[in-house]
């Protein structure tokens, strides 16, 4: 509900932008997605990630969630987990188109162009709800101007969980400008590991076995490719471990390198 003109906005939520949701989507018992106004003047890198959530009291209950909308979008749009007892996403799971959200307006993150050094290949790999910053990279002209080629992955438990990418990839086929812009770069490459689906495996297996070069036409390469990396602890942890072997060196805002990492968000 947006505050009458007459309440005054409590100490702890000014400097906060309150958003009106625009749209709901349900994906799956685990997983939404929404969309809500964008405030005027905002700008943000494609990977980065705001501090989002709801009014408590007259405290707000805010979290980081990673900008999934591309951005040159006129509305933000967030993927989000459905935590059962989650303090922000048990609330958060139950917005309705014209609720309001709360947003500190300053965007930051690591899985950005500007963290990695030029390349040719592109490859964004994601477990979960990890794959939310790539949807906005994979609508971002600048990606095609940079890269030959863009791979993008998401390992997930179950097959519905895959929706929300193939959708996203979907849509980019079929939007009449994006689809030329990208034209064959891109490539989304999508795994289960707990439901039978046509291809299955973590992809850090698939990186160790073989079966990514198959899949690619090449195996990593710290020349040539750029990398970056979005899921639980576990996952970054051990993509990492792969890209250093792999001779890759972490790159930073300050410092760019071949692959950047963030953890994916969760109450
Ligand atoms: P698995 O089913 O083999 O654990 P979660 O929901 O636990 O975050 O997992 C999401 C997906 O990420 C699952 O398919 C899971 O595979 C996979 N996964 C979990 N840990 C890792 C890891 N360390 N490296 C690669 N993939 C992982």
């Amino acid at each position: 509900m947006p505050m009458s003109e007459t309440e005054e906005l409590p100490r702890a939520l000014r400097g906060l932008a309150e958003l009106t949701v625009t749209a709901c989507h349900h994906w799956t018992d685990r997983t939404f997605s929404f969309t809500c106004e964008r405030p005027q003047g905002f700008r943000f890198r494609s990977g980065e990630f705001a501090m989002i959530g709801l009014r408590d009291g007259d405290k707000p209950l805010l979290r980081a969630y990673s900008i999934a909308s591309p951005n040159w979008a006129e509305e933000l749009e967030f993927y989000s987990i459905k935590v059962p007892d989650g303090p922000l996403t048990s609330r958060l799971q139950h917005l309705k188109v014209g609720d309001s959200i709360y947003m500190r307006p300053k965007p930051v993150g690591t899985l950005v162009h500007d963290a990695l050094l030029p390349g040719k290949r592109l490859i964004l790999f994601s477990t979960g709800t990890g794959i939310a910053p790539f949807a906005s990279t994979i609508r971002d002209p600048e990606t095609y101007e940079k890269f030959d080629e863009v791979i993008l992955t998401q390992t997930c438990r179950e097959l519905h969980e895959l929706d929300f990418g193939h959708h996203l990839v979907a849509q980019i086929r079929e939007d009449e400008l994006l689809s030329e812009l990208v034209g064959d770069k891109l490539r989304f490459i999508a795994t289960t590991t707990r439901e039978e689906s046509p291809q299955m495996g973590r992809m850090t297996d698939w990186l160790r076995d073989g079966r990514f070069a198959e899949a690619t036409g090449a195996a990593l390469d710290a020349e040539t490719d750029r990398v970056m990396i979005c899921g639980s602890m576990a996952m970054l942890q051990d993509h990492k471990a792969i890209c250093e072997a792999a001779g890759m060196v972490e790159g930073s805002n300050s410092e760019p390198g071949a692959f950047v990492i963030e953890k994916a968000f969760v109450d």
